[in-house]
């Protein structure tokens, strides 16, 4: 594990709707994991959404917008309401998140539509998302940009997750019509790898093809490399063919920091009832331990949540009757590491 001279600074955004719920169950898992695997980490818990628009005039205040900034290490962000754009895309920005890392994987009890066990690493600071956009009247646009320098680096991402897994990437664009923006893409990704990493297969696929291969065929993707906005859609669709919304966390890395959230939303028609699924917040907590240099804590709550699940231990949108809460307190009891003191 590697050593550090301070605790690793967390910077907590508990969020909208069923944000605040799930990010208290995370951190009953993660405060079990610090306890037990030794994760030495400090936290701070800063608003941004709608609430905080709502009582601080923006939806990521300066306050929260400076932690963010100059204090903390990651930050693990639950879901936002209407503002949810308002605060992750300032964020991805703030942390440098050129890539926005999205696993889709089976898990034990819980009901796949298909097997699946794929990682989407999305392009997470360009494509469509260039924030350039305007309007004449009667018409509007936007400025979809790649490139080279981003695409290449994000191919570097995908690449090195490939080469700890089944070593396979698949670019997915839809450059027979976008032949210059999403040509570039396909053609500076498929160059990157092929000349960095040659013991890596690469392939690629327009994105309507991949969107009903991962359906038909999911199995048959191990690293999706994407575009921005297709990355948007396509693990929403992977995360539902794992088993559900709920169960789907992301990364977003930077160089030097990193943006830890759910793929999910609000999810207002369920909030305040304590009964929102937190895997998907909890197993973003792992990424972000991994992400720290803490593996063996990210292990160690990853093989938590897949015992809970196995037993039938489930929330009630995967058919169990357990509360957000005695959900999250059967998976800390679970976390579990040979030695490792720590705590905060
Ligand atoms: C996501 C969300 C965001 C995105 C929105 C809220 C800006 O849908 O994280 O997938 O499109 O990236
Ligand atoms: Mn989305």
């Amino acid at each position: 594990m590697q050593r550090r001279r301070r605790p690793a600074r967390v910077l907590v955004i508990p969020g909208d709707g069923v944000g605040p719920e799930v990010v208290e169950a995370a951190l009953r898992v993660l405060r079990a994991a610090s306890t037990r695997c030794g994760a030495w980490i400090e936290t701070r818990t800063a608003p941004a959404g709608d609430a905080a628009a709502k009582r601080l005039g923006s939806p990521l205040p300066p306050e929260t917008r400076r932690l963010a900034e100059h204090w903390a290490d990651a930050i693990l962000k639950g879901p936002v309401g209407e503002t949810a754009a308002e605060v992750v895309i300032p964020l991805r920005r703030i942390a440098g998140a050129y890539a926005n890392i999205r696993p889709a994987r089976s898990l034990p009890g819980v009901e796949p539509v298909k097997p699946i066990d794929l990682v989407i690493v999305r392009e997470n600071l360009e494509g469509l998302y260039s924030g350039i956009e305007w309007e004449v009247p009667g018409a509007a646009f936007a400025v979809k940009v790649a490139t080279e320098a981003e695409t290449r680096r994000v191919a570097r991402t995908a690449a090195e997750y490939a080469s700890r897994r089944r070593r396979r990437v698949t670019i997915v664009d839809k450059s027979n019509v976008l032949r210059r923006v999403d040509g570039l893409f396909r053609r500076a990704a498929m160059d990157e790898i092929k000349k960095l990493y040659p013991g890596i297969e690469v392939d690629a696929m327009y994105v309507d093809a991949a969107a009903m291969e991962m359906v038909r065929n999911p199995m048959r993707f191990d690293v999706v490399l994407t575009m921005n906005q297709y990355g948007d859609i396509l693990s929403d669709l992977a995360a539902q063919v794992a088993g559900g919304l709920g169960l789907a966390p992301s990364a977003n890395i930077g160089e030097g920091k990193a943006l830890f959230e759910p793929v999910h939303g609000a999810a207002w028609d369920i909030a305040g009832k304590g009964v929102a699924n937190p895997t998907a917040m909890i197993l973003s907590a792992a990424l972000m331990l991994d992400w720290l240099g803490y593996g063996e804590a990210a292990s160690a709550v990853e093989r938590a949540v897949e015992e809970t699940l196995a037993r039938g231990e489930k929330t009630p949108d995967l058919g169990g009757g357990l509360t957000t809460m005695e959900y999250a307190e059967r998976v800390a009891d679970r976390v579990s590491c040979t030695g490792g003191a720590g705590g905060w």
